[in-house]
């Protein structure tokens, strides 16, 4: 599929909408989770804190999929250069499990603000560059934003610990899931069916850091 792939709603947004998403990623992440069990997590009552952190996160999909998973059980913090969509959430965006910062997941001083809610049990990030259509640029970029959250990996995500990033592929995608085999004591790369054909992304996955 083209230019037009983007144009109109396809079936996995609506999907979405219905099913109460402000986007088709949900089931990136739903797919994902099932077939590496990110949350792996004992959720029962009593059981300690899980702590989730969600990097490019706006409209907010896999942060309102992650607060429905846990459900008080856990706390997400979640980051984007854009607002979240307030029309899905049902008021979960305000509940006290719940920090939304607003910028550059990039700049120190946000780290300062996003690693302080931390050790996190997971880190989800979905962050991908505006696309300008050169392909050797865009991938650079989307290198950048996930050699990024690969710092947040390295610096705030516990022992034992899973991490998910999307990957545009290309140039330094092997560079880069050599860095994570050396953390993380699974790797694999997997293309979610929720994908667009045509989109070069993918998704890294990192199970059981290795130290914390
Ligand atoms: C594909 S969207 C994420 C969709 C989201 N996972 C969801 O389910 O609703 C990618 C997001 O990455 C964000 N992003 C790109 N660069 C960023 C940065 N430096 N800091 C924070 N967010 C960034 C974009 O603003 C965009 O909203």
């Amino acid at each position: 599929m083209g230019k037009n792939e983007y144009a109109k709603p396809d079936s996995w947004s609506l999907k979405a909408q219905k099913e109460g998403y402000p986007a088709r990623s949900v089931y990136k992440l739903q797919e994902i989770d099932e077939k590496f069990h990110l949350f792996r997590h004992n959720f029962q009552e009593g059981a300690p804190l899980f702590k989730a952190l969600d990097l490019g996160a706006a409209p907010g999909s896999w942060s309102l999929w992650t607060l429905r998973k846990i459900k008080s059980a856990g706390f997400v913090t979640a980051c984007d250069l854009q607002p979240l969509s307030r029309t899905f959430d049902k008021g979960l965006f305000d509940g006290g499990n719940f920090f939304f910062l607003q910028g550059d997941m990039t700049v120190p001083e946000n780290y300062a603000k996003i690693s302080g809610t931390g050790p996190f049990n997971l880190i989800i990030s979905d962050a991908a560059p505006f696309t300008s259509g050169n392909r050797s640029l865009d991938t650079a970029r989307s290198l950048e934003l996930a050699e990024n959250a690969l710092h947040y990996g390295e610096t705030c995500l516990r022992r034992g610990g899973n991490f998910c990033v999307k990957i545009f592929q290309g140039g330094e995608t092997a560079g880069y899931i050599k860095k994570l085999r050396l953390m993380f004591g699974t790797v694999q790369t997997y293309k979610p069916k929720a994908c667009r054909s045509s989109s070069f992304e993918l998704y890294a996955i990192g199970l059981k850091k290795k130290s914390g």
